[in-house]
């Protein structure tokens, strides 16, 4: 079967790539077989991920690229990609050129919007030369009640890329999960909306 690959992607550090990567694809494997992938030359979630492989009910693989170009791809029905703020242009073609769905997390303040203008630009043009690639801005880190301001709506507008209509909020419980290294689907009930949350992401994802 060919897997659904899911990328999450941006030029800029720190706005929630590995984060969603790991909920999403923790919650992917709730579903079906699900493999992590670290697109990061450097390994960083690796590390970290072998540490913290406690949620063994789950049926999720986990890859370095280097494994997983040598053939380490296996056999399961989605793909999750962590993507390193920095790839260089052959890197981009190899790791977004295979995706189907690309997410691209967004702080929703303007400046952070227009840090990953260049990030947008890309993903269009790679929908350019493959139409059937699907990308999307999340907002991620949004604070609970808090209405979009003009400029980023308008920063959202001139970059092109359509924003997935469920908005990831800042929550304490996606800290303390990484902390302990597991996904907000251990949490308990201090993550239901955590866990809600990242479930209309996924099924945005899946449509
Ligand atoms: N929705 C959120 N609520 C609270 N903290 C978050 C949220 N998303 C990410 N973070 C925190 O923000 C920091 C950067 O997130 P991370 O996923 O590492 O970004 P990236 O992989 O894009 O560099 C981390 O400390 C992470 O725990
Ligand atoms: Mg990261």
């Amino acid at each position: 079967m060919t897997p659904l690959t899911i990328a999450l992607y941006n030029g800029k550090g720190g706005c929630g790539k590995t984060t969603l990567a790991w909920n999403v694809a923790m919650g992917l494997a709730r579903r079906e077989s699900t493999l992590l992938v670290d697109a990061d030359p450097q390994g960083s979630l690796g590390d970290w991920v072998n540490w913290a492989d406690s949620e063994g009910h789950f049926a999720i693989a986990f890859n370095d690229w280097a494994t997983f170009c040598a053939g380490g791809q296996g056999d399961h029905r989605y793909r999750v990609y962590d993507c390193p703020p920095r790839l260089g242009e052959d890197e981009i073609q190899a790791v977004l050129g295979q995706a189907d769905v690309v997410l691209l997390p967004v702080l929703p303040s303007p400046l952070d919007l227009w840090a990953s203008r260049r990030s947008a630009e890309l993903l269009q043009d790679l929908q350019e030369r493959r139409p059937a690639l699907r990308a999307y801005f999340v907002l991620n880190q949004v604070e609970a009640h808090s209405a979009l301001s003009r400029a980023s709506q308008s920063a959202i507008a001139a970059m092109g890329l359509p924003v997935l209509p469920v908005r990831i909020a800042r929550r304490a419980v996606y800290r303390s999960a990484a902390l302990e290294g597991v996904s907000v689907y251990h949490m308990g009930k201090r993550a239901i909306a955590a866990m809600d949350e990242i479930e209309r992401l996924i099924e945005e994802i899946l449509k």
